[in-house]
């Protein structure tokens, strides 16, 4: 066994999963911040999804530090859409599959269980997301439609993409 392979398997082995708690606000906070190109929103909303949108959002921990996390919630008015804001994995633990861990996870959670389309946005630039957001697809065997929620005009003068809404659906559970 190659040194690689032993410490892809050690950081699967450690890595826990759990709904955030507002003490995690700072780490969540911190983790995004040094993930472009992510936005950076402020500690205060962090705290907010920890506190009050803790079922559909999630944290990946290894060695008592936050490795992964996703923001989301459950569309006003529409039990059966999951909207998805951000998704971060620390840079150390990335391709090993921590981000599709902590989707299934939520997407199996009780509050989820009559969610059948995802939604998210995806700047063009951004060919992660997109390819992560495309496997997710694949998964669940759905299919994704793109059109634009935000355009960039909406930003005014400060420089900002699209904000190109993926709709993702009706998921087949595994
Ligand atoms: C995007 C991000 C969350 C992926 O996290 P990860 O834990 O490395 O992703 P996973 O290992 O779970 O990969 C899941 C799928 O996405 C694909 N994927 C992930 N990162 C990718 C990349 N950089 N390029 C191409 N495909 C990628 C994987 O190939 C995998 O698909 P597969 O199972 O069909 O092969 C991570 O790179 C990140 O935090 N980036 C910075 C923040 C960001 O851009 N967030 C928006 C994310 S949606």
């Amino acid at each position: 066994m190659t040194g690689e392979q032993t410490e892809t398997e050690t950081c699967f082995k450690e890595i826990t999963y759990r709904k955030p708690l507002i003490t995690d606000g700072r780490s969540i906070y911190n983790l995004v911040k040094k993930s472009p190109p992510l936005d950076l929103n402020s500690l205060y909303h962090y705290l907010i999804f920890c506190h009050y949108y803790n079922e559909t959002s999630i944290v990946a921990e290894k060695d008592d530090s936050i490795t992964g996390f996703i923001s989301g919630f459950l569309k006003p008015g529409d039990g059966k859409t999951l909207f998805v804001w951000q998704v971060v994995v620390d840079e150390s633990c990335r391709g090993k599959g921590t981000a599709k861990k902590m989707l299934d996870e939520i997407i199996a959670r009780p509050c989820c269980a009559q969610v059948a389309y995802l939604e998210t946005t995806v700047t063009p630039s951004n060919s992660a997301s997109r390819s992560f957001f495309s496997s997710f697809a694949r998964d669940y065997a759905a299919f994704l439609r793109e059109s634009v929620l935000f355009p960039s005009s909406l930003f005014g003068k400060k420089s900002h993409e699209d904000e190109v809404l993926f709709t993702i659906g009706p998921l087949k559970r595994k």
